[in-house]
């Protein structure tokens, strides 16, 4: 059940949170993982601990957010089976307190960095016969949350082109889904509360923590065995949808 043997998978932000995760689980899973990350140390860092527990993994240093970057990393990659847009970066404000540089960076990564990995990816996978997408959306896409209004954007985005691509690709043979997480205990997580509450990071964590029905924030691991799920091949039946994995958050918070 659930074997990546044979299959090659790229993986966008595999070095921090949940994109390791996902890297760690498909590698122990028979995968050939391809890291792709902006912070080459942390990438080479989630590489050596995949070859230390006997997987395969490579790192491509790399700005999902530039196409010419991404073209030629795909290029060196060679056939793709499984791709994870999961590289993605977060931003405090509402429409009249995000500045324009700030709306330009977020679109960039959390958007076109997706779209320039699905335009080099997808012809491999055409012609390899097929293979499976799953992209990092987040609730953020699903209802409104306070001060998020870029993240929101851009993760509302992230999922239409979801929809947008396995309606596209079923032809092709290839599926894309997405998944959608409330909070998860990352550096995202970690960076966000040292940024802009220095002052009560604790405090913010439970708060954070009560914010999921169920009383905490998840687990990288537990986004990596959902996405495992998604991008095997006992998901076959799947395709267009999107997947929350948020403790309650969308449908238990009234
Ligand atoms: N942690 C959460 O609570 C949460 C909730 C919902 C959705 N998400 C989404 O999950 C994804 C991963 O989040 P995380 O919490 O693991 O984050 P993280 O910050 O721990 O890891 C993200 C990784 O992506 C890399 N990255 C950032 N910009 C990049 C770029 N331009 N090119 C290549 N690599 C880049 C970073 O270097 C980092 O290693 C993101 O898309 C995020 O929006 C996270």
């Amino acid at each position: 059940m659930l074997s990546l043997k044979n299959k090659t998978a790229v993986i966008t932000g595999g070095g921090s949170g949940i994109g390791k995760a996902i890297s760690q689980l498909f590698a122990k899973q028979g995968a050939a993982v391809h890291i792709i990350e902006l912070t080459a140390e942390a990438g080479q860092q989630a590489a050596e601990e995949i070859k230390a527990e006997g997987g395969n993994a490579t790192v491509h240093a790399c700005n999902v957010a530039d196409h010419q970057q991404v073209l030629s990393v795909f290029e060196k990659i060679g056939s793709v089976n499984i791709l994870v847009n999961n590289a993605g970066i977060a931003h405090v404000g509402k429409a009249d307190t995000t500045a324009e540089e700030d709306f330009d960076r977020v679109v960039n990564v959390n958007v076109k960095g997706v779209y320039n990995c699905l335009f080099a990816a997808i012809p491999k996978m055409k012609a390899a016969g097929g293979g499976v997408i799953l992209n990092m959306a987040s609730i953020a896409a699903l209802v409104g949350i306070p001060d998020r209004f870029v993240y929101s954007t851009a993760k509302g985005a992230v999922k239409a082109m979801t929809m947008s691509v396995a309606k596209d690709y079923l032809a092709d043979n290839i599926r894309c889904n997405s998944v959608s997480p409330a909070r998860v205990h990352t550096p995202f997580v970690d960076g966000f509360l040292q940024k802009n509450y220095p002052d009560n990071i604790e405090e913010m964590f439970d708060k954070l923590s009560k914010t999921q029905p169920i009383g905490r924030m998840g687990l990288p691991s537990e986004v990596a065995t959902l996405a495992l799920y998604l991008c095997s091949d006992e998901a076959a039946f799947i395709t267009g949808c999107d997947y929350p994995i948020d403790g309650g958050f969308t449908t238990l918070n009234n």
